[in-house]
């Protein structure tokens, strides 16, 4: 890993710090739209969704609170280990309340079903995703997502919250990473 510029360590920028600000206004507003006059809970998905979370909540301009989980999906590398396990559980009773699940991003969506199936059993008012990527594999996946920020193609990614090894979340834009970070 490059140490003074972690940006050099990516092929490609998929989108820049402007287009992710720009998207996050978008739905920030039909969030607003949505969910005027309701008691809305965000929940961020830890690690990843920190990025996300901060923008989403700072653009909407009605009046929410957060809550965080943390759930184990994959392990240091880029390879889904098929385990889910919650780390990290709510601090708040979310039955009756109007959720609204916010995501880093969703590949093959095992994570989210799971995480999903798990809050609908303490029976929310209601119950939706935001995810600011989704990736191709989701599509096939049952689970239905309200407010997608990018459909991206089936790369890793890294950036905004998205990490390789722990590392890359603080890069404001987000893109591929060059193969020689992975050796
Ligand atoms: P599933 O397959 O369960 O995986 O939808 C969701 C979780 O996998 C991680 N993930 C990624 N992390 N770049 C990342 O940094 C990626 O391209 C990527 N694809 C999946 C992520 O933790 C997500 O919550
Ligand atoms: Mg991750």
């Amino acid at each position: 890993m490059d140490d003074a510029h972690i940006e050099g360590d990516l092929t490609r920028v998929l989108y820049s710090a402007e287009d992710v600000a720009r998207r996050v206004t978008e739905i920030a507003a039909e969030i607003d739209e949505a969910y005027r006059g309701k008691d809305l809970l965000l929940i961020g998905v830890l690690n990843g969704a920190v990025m996300v979370m901060a923008d989403l909540s700072r653009a909407m301009k009605i009046h929410c609170e957060m809550d965080w989980m943390a759930i184990s999906s994959y392990g240091s590398g880029t390879q889904s280990s098929g385990v889910v396990r919650i780390l990290k559980d709510l601090n708040t009773d979310i039955s009756g309340r109007h959720v609204l699940v916010v995501e880093d991003i969703i590949d093959t969506g095992l994570t989210l079903s799971y995480l999903i199936s798990n809050l609908r059993s303490r029976e929310p008012a209601s119950l939706e995703i935001m995810t600011m990527f989704r990736k191709p594999e989701a599509q096939k996946n049952m689970v239905k997502v309200k407010y997608v920020g990018f459909d991206i193609p089936n790369e890793f990614v890294v950036g905004y919250g998205l990490d390789y090894a722990g590392h890359y979340r603080n890069l404001t834009s987000v893109g591929t990473l060059s193969p020689h970070v992975y050796s």
